[in-house]
């Protein structure tokens, strides 16, 4: 790592930053202490701090191997997972990268650091030395270090590896580096408030029947894009009210929470469409919220298949995208016009909607195609 770091080297780095990396990969690298792939890993590390996080774009910041990069969180969501966090000691048992260490510990007096990839560790080291921040750093595997330790901790972050890469497999909390389910009894009993970062991919009834002392699961979504859950376990918490909280950063929608139960207990409303139409956000969808949000927020789903709801009073309160919308016929769809178009329990998809009235994408009007309870429709936003 030292070798990287000097002036000529990191000159070097700095005049290829726009260079196409694939090229530069096949240049023989002008320095014979360090090879081209180091060089190239460290141009990749700025593109990519560039976008998740911003805060390392610093002099003499070294970046790990592609893996480790694509394994840590984003700068935007390990602050919004820091909020509301603080106390004496923290330990994240799964650094890595240390992005979410660094922020989720910002408000810690004692922040202890464990992580079994050596070369790795350094590198969070040498970083956090540069940002002027300490830690214990403690190069082991974290069920030795929970083995041995007899220390309690105010909080106690875990974001387990995956296994494998098996794309569509049913994602189990085994499938996981460390195994969660092996090791919960004695993360609950080291700290008083342990937190997971888990794949959205997870079922939340799932997670709710085998994890121990889950009080609150978080589902985040950007932009719309649901990119984890964090699950909250407090010591000696009885279920089974488990409270769910939706959030969609990057955007003006407000959050939903309510308590896992309450949905079992809710029915929806149903009616015709009505001057509002309401698009429930990813992080709602995920939660699985679909009659209590109507309960709660007094709107009413057109039909028990399509999770659209409507209102003649708009409700600014819910977390997804509003529309004022009309009905029409078919007929008024006219020819070469540009739509965004949705299509939802609905017999046509997008591209056949678009070949069938001639129309294309864009323009700042939505078509949506759905279904109420009394047959097709098409709704036109205003
Ligand atoms: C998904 S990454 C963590 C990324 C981190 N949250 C960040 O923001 O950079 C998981 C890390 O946990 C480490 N890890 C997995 N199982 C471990 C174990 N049993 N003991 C110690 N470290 C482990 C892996 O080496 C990997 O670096």
């Amino acid at each position: 790592m030292k070798n990287i770091l000097t002036k000529e080297i990191q000159n070097y780095i700095n005049a290829n930053l726009k260079t196409d990396l694939h090229s530069l990969l096949l240049k023989k690298s002008p320095f014979p202490e360090v090879s081209m792939l180091e060089i190239v890993q460290q141009i990749k590390g700025r593109k990519v701090a560039d976008k998740k996080f911003p805060f390392l774009l610093k002099e003499n910041i070294v970046f790990p191997p592609n893996l480790n990069l694509e394994q840590a969180s984003s700068q935007a969501t390990a602050l919004f997972k820091a909020t509301n966090l603080k106390g004496k000691k923290f330990l994240d048992l799964t650094c890595g990268f240390g992005i979410d260490a660094f922020f989720l510990s910002d408000n810690f007096v004692e922040v202890t650091l464990v992580e079994q990839n050596t070369e790795l560790l350094e590198t969070v080291q040498h970083n956090w030395n540069i940002l002027g921040r300490k830690a214990n750093f403690i190069n082991e595997n974290l069920e030795i270090f929970l083995n041995r330790s007899t220390e309690k901790f105010d909080l106690i972050y875990l974001d387990p590896a995956r296994r494998d890469d098996e794309k569509n497999k049913k994602f189990l909390l085994e499938d996981l580096s460390p195994n969660l389910l092996e090791i919960q009894e004695r993360l609950l009993d080291a700290g008083k408030e342990v937190i997971i970062k888990l794949s959205p991919l997870v079922d939340i009834s799932y997670l709710i029947s085998v994890l121990k002392g889950l009080s609150e699961i978080k589902i985040i979504a950007a932009k719309n894009e649901v990119k984890e859950l964090l699950v909250v376990l407090n010591h000696g918490k009885e279920k089974p009210d488990v409270k769910i909280s939706c959030y969609n950063l990057e955007s003006t929608e407000p959050s939903f929470s309510f308590n896992f139960n309450e949905e079992k207990n809710a029915h929806s409303e149903f009616s015709e469409p009505l001057k509002f139409l309401y698009i429930p956000n990813n992080a709602v969808l995920k939660s699985g919220a679909f009659n209590l949000i109507s309960k709660k927020l007094g709107v009413k789903k057109l039909h028990p298949n399509t999770h659209f709801y409507s209102s003649d009073v708009l409700e600014e309160a819910f977390p997804g995208r509003i529309l004022s919308v009309d009905i029409i016929e078919s007929k008024q769809i006219k020819k070469g016009e540009k739509f965004n178009i949705i299509s939802k329990n609905y017999p046509l998809t997008p591209d056949e909607i678009k070949k069938k009235y001639k129309i294309s994408d864009g323009g700042t009007c939505y078509l949506i195609f759905t279904q109420s309870r009394k047959g097709k429709i098409i709704l036109k936003s205003l």
